[in-house]
């Protein structure tokens, strides 16, 4: 992978400014991925840490190389969002001063074909981030019927076309990569403007395979009940149906008087962040602290 990859995390300089870290704080990183807001977190701690979590081991690993130098102040858990309570068991922490979630998948993940994520490369129909776990997109594209794959593509990947994609697809079963499912469904549904018609459909795969709105709902449960009192929470999203999902969760907790949103509204990238880094382009960054 791109070995400059990782000096490019997202929102970086605004996610600093709203964890507003404290030198001596215990903050999470529930999305370590290859390390760049965790290091840039460590950077800022003298006697506190970090703990950096990952469901994807591989992503953890490389985390773990490129943090090295701040490798004092970052403790690393590999779990998905519902360990949370896990991880801080294990590093005898009870509650935190800041977490940083910065959802979906990593440049990594999308560029390593093997991984299965991208339109663009061709591999095997897998996508999940932990590839400890059962359950794959080549078992969804194949064993669901035609029904189900509609309503999934329909869904999660808000697709109007989703009956015609899935009719193709039953039809061209087994389909076990991410280049035969691309053409499957270029055949199937004409290529409108720049996007590739495949692109809503492998993003329902994925949300699918990793339960990501499911696991974004324990994040935003589990976060604020062990945050302290002025503690920070700070959420970068890159679809809006997850923006949607956070916002509420937000409101509803200002509204019950347990926190205070800091982002009256939703923060975006400054057009040089986009230029530099055009994956950026559709950040949202929410942050609150707790009351
Ligand atoms: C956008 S990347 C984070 C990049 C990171 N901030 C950096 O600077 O390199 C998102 C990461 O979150 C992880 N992830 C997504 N959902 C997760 C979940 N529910 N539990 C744990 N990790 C998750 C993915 O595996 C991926 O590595």
């Amino acid at each position: 992978m791109d070995a400059a990859a990782w000096h490019y995390p997202v929102l970086l300089a605004e996610s600093l400014e709203y964890l507003a870290i404290r030198p001596d704080g215990i903050y999470l990183d529930a999305t370590a991925g290859l390390g760049g807001h965790s290091a840039a977190i460590a950077q800022r701690l003298q006697t506190g840490f970090v703990i950096a979590c990952d469901r994807d081991a591989e992503s953890l690993e490389l985390a773990g190389k490129n943090t090295a130098p701040w490798s004092e102040r970052i403790r690393f858990h590999r779990g998905a969002f519902s360990s949370l309570p896990q991880a801080l068991e294990r590093n005898g922490v009870e509650r935190i001063d800041g977490v940083l979630a910065d959802l979906g998948v990593s440049r990594y993940q999308l560029s390593a074909a093997e991984r299965g994520f991208s339109l663009m490369e061709d591999g095997p129909l897998d996508m999940r981030m932990d590839r400890g776990q059962g359950l794959t997109a080549a078992d969804l594209v194949n064993h669901l019927s035609e029904k189900e794959l509609a309503d999934l593509i329909f869904g999660l990947g808000e697709e109007r076309r989703s009956r015609r994609i899935s009719r193709a697809i039953v039809r061209a079963r087994p389909i076990l990569t991410t280049g035969r499912l691309a053409r499957v469904i270029e055949e199937a549904v004409p290529r409108t403007g720049r996007i590739h018609p495949a692109t809503q459909t492998f993003m329902a795969l994925r949300l699918r395979v990793n339960e990501e709105f499911e696991e974004l709902e324990q994040l935003l449960r589990l976060v604020p009940e062990r945050l302290r009192s002025g503690g920070r929470f700070v959420v970068l999203t890159f679809m809006s149906t997850e923006d949607r999902i956070v916002k509420r969760a937000f409101q509803s907790l200002a509204r019950e008087g347990r926190a205070t949103i800091l982002t009256k509204h939703v923060i975006r990238p400054a057009e040089q962040e986009v230029l530099e880094n055009p994956a950026s382009r559709s950040a949202k960054l929410r942050a609150l602290v707790m009351n």
